[in-house]
């Protein structure tokens, strides 16, 4: 029982929209937004007023911070990712459905996305796509099919290309072909047990232990089944948004709709 967060669940109960002010929290708060995170999946604060700082101390309560390998952060806040699409510019960055970093050994569990500048409303939106429910409603016979399956995801897998105007800019010269990991398929949310599907198809190269025909025509067909409409929310964001999300339960995809300032400032959590 959630007793100081007002949780107000989204369409579909993919996700939440959380009432509580961020700057002001507490040890019993963040119990209660870690139980809601492990609920849904994915959060929303809105009308919160985050310095750097202050958005620091707060990921901070949700484990290590972890540091994007191919990016540098912001100065003297080198945690921050700057995740930024000016008017000018038509890609835009982790375009396409991903969750975060599959590629390292350790991928971060969390990540956090706060608005500085947005487009209007209804433009620039994040989807997020459940993957409690498209793990819940697999046939049987798959979720036994890929219960100890493995996959092989890479830094050079098709979502690169939407970073590598950033990396000409502010890369730190890791070269994406050297990141390469390999993660079970099923998740299962250390706090209340639900499995999910640990997919990410912008950097899931190959399922191991299958042939090329069978690995591409099991991915293909959780791909598709993973983003179906039903499973997925649409974010509509404004200035001083926060979003949290699982990266084991969800997928996002941002959309790029519009020619505008957006600027966002990330942070992921192992
Ligand atoms: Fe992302």
């Amino acid at each position: 029982m959630l007793k100081h967060i007002k949780v107000r669940p989204t369409k579909n109960e993919i996700g939440a929209i959380i009432d509580t002010e961020l700057l002001n929290f507490n040890e019993i708060i963040i119990e209660e937004i870690k139980d809601a995170l492990a609920k849904f999946g994915v959060l929303f604060f809105k009308n919160q007023k985050l310095d750097s700082e202050s958005y620091i101390k707060f990921a901070k309560q949700f484990g290590d911070l972890a540091k994007y390998p191919m990016l540098k952060g912001l100065e003297n806040f080198p945690e921050i990712t700057v995740v930024e699409k000016k008017p000018n510019e038509h890609i835009m960055f982790g375009e396409g459905w991903h969750t975060d970093s599959t590629y390292t050994k350790n991928p971060p569990r969390f990540t956090m996305l706060y608005s500085i500048k947005t487009p209007k409303k209804g433009k620039g939106n994040t989807l997020f796509a459940s993957q409690y429910k498209s793990y819940e409603t697999l046939d049987n016979s798959i979720k036994k099919k890929i219960q100890n399956l493995k996959v092989v995801f890479s830094a050079d897998g098709p979502i690169s290309k939407t970073r590598q105007h950033l990396i000409k800019k502010g890369g730190t010269g890791i070269d994406p072909k050297s990141l390469k990991a390999i993660h079970n398929i099923v998740k299962e949310n250390e706090r209340n047990k639900k499995k999910s599907i640990y997919l990410s198809p912008g950097h899931a190269i190959r399922i191991c232990d299958l042939d090329d025909i069978q690995s591409r025509s099991l991915m293909d067909l959780l791909i598709n089944h993973q983003t179906k409409e039903e499973f997925i929310y649409s974010f509509e964001w404004e200035p001083n948004c926060l979003a949290i999300w699982s990266n084991y339960s969800m997928l996002h995809n941002p959309v790029n709709d519009f020619n505008a300032h957006r600027l966002m400032h990330r942070i992921t959590i192992q």
